[in-house]
């Protein structure tokens, strides 16, 4: 595996949280999390809800989980993590989109051609006092 698409140790991906990261999708910069699903397996999907997918599920701390599944904190839609389809909620039947990644050497690494990997964490600006980006 490739150093460079190295997203994190896989001890570091919580399985009652997320771990947020972004990715480079040609010239746009896009937020995804890592979580694990209930069998301990690694997931990524990009970190927007499909109710209104400018809002992020994982806000800078780790998204809410709930007996396994993502949550929404906006409007309470529930995803499961193994599939990221919402369950519950006003976009019910939807999908977040995923990510590819890999699991070696006790690592994650990016392994989707529609993205690169920039860093851990966001590198996008938010105004702090509202749930949305600030559109850049
Ligand atoms: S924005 Fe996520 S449930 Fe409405």
């Amino acid at each position: 595996m490739d150093e460079d698409s190295r997203i994190a140790d896989l001890d570091d991906v919580p399985t009652d949280s997320t771990l947020l990261f972004t990715v480079r999708d040609g010239f746009d910069e896009r937020e995804a999390v890592l979580t694990r699903t209930e069998d301990g397996e690694v997931r990524a999907y990009e970190n927007y809800c499909q109710h209104w997918t400018d809002v992020r599920l994982d806000k800078g701390s780790g998204a809410e989980k709930r007996d396994g599944e993502l949550v929404c904190g906006t409007h309470g839609a529930l995803f499961a993590a193994d599939t990221g389809a919402c369950t519950y909620g006003p976009c019910e039947g939807a999908v977040l989109q995923r990510v590819e990644v890999a699991v070696a050497d006790g690592g994650v690494y990016l392994a989707d051609d529609g993205y690169e990997f920039v860093e851990v964490g966001s590198s996008m600006e938010y105004d702090l006092s509202s749930d949305r980006s600030l559109g850049f």
